[in-house]
């Protein structure tokens, strides 16, 4: 696991973008794993500003989406899918076509979850997997529970993440209780995950995610298995990590 430590929001959506880039340069058909939430969409912007400037091509690249809100169609716009088209796919040459994003509508919970995992096999897995974090320790929607879910699930949101992602709805009842996402079998095999996390809110979760025991009740901390992760983040949100006095070479 590599730390890079960023001064600041920018400077991470910076450096989390060059190693997509870089990415996408050595492999142009890569599957890439992508995120939702406020992290990730400075590192988006970076990113179509580079393609407007003529240095990156998504033709040929497959995004699959970590989530979606159950119950929100892809033309609300606080669904993930109006998220990604607003912030990322409207902007850049990737094709329709070869986007993946959890279908909020479908009422039928296994029907769906096996058509997404279906996607992922299909695809090959995932080269690169970008991830935000839950101030709970959540990925995706993957929440603190009691043991770790493997593919594609139904959850029911925690009160923390509805509180936290009530700040872009109209009110805190608009939430969706429920959500699709990827489990953690599929994000741990992708081939590198990314992690990006800024602010104050984020240390405490980003510290147990990556010192404290390994367990579901904080579900990034299975990340400490994973062979090949980076996680991009700034000094506010590894202001608990700095404190444990951890080896410089680390950050
Ligand atoms: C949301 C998303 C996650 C995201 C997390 C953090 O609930 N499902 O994928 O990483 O919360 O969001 P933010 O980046 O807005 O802090």
């Amino acid at each position: 696991m590599r730390i890079y430590k960023t001064k600041n929001y920018d400077e991470m959506s910076r450096k989390a973008a060059n190693i997509i880039s870089a990415q996408m340069i050595l492999k142009p058909e890569s599957v890439l794993g992508l995120a939702t939430g406020s992290s990730p969409i400075g590192t988006y912007k970076q990113l179509i500003e580079w393609y407007k400037k003529g240095d990156l091509d998504f033709s040929q690249i497959r995004s699959i989406n970590l989530d979606e809100y159950k119950g929100l169609d892809a033309s609300n716009d606080q669904s993930y899918a109006y998220f990604m088209r607003h912030n990322l796919f409207d902007h850049v040459n990737i094709q329709p076509a070869n986007t993946y994003i959890p279908n909020g509508m479908e009422k039928d919970v296994e029907k769906e979850c096996a058509r997404y995992n279906k996607i992922i096999h299909k695809l090959g897995g995932i080269d690169l997997q970008l991830l935000g974090i839950g101030s709970n320790g959540h990925i995706g929607f993957n929440e603190p529970s009691d043991s770790f879910a493997k593919e594609t699930h139904c959850v029911d949101l925690t009160n923390a993440t509805i509180q936290a992602n009530a700040r872009f709805f109209d009110s805190i009842d608009e939430v969706p209780k429920q959500a699709y996402t990827t489990g953690i079998k599929n994000i741990m095999n992708a081939k590198h995950i990314l992690l990006i996390a800024n602010g104050e809110k984020k240390a405490d979760a980003l510290y147990r995610s990556l010192f404290g025991p390994i367990t579901p009740a904080c579900p990034a901390s299975i990340l400490q298995l994973h062979d090949d992760v980076s996680i991009v983040a700034d000094e506010a949100a590894l202001s608990e990590i700095i404190k444990i006095n951890v080896n410089e070479d680390w950050l």
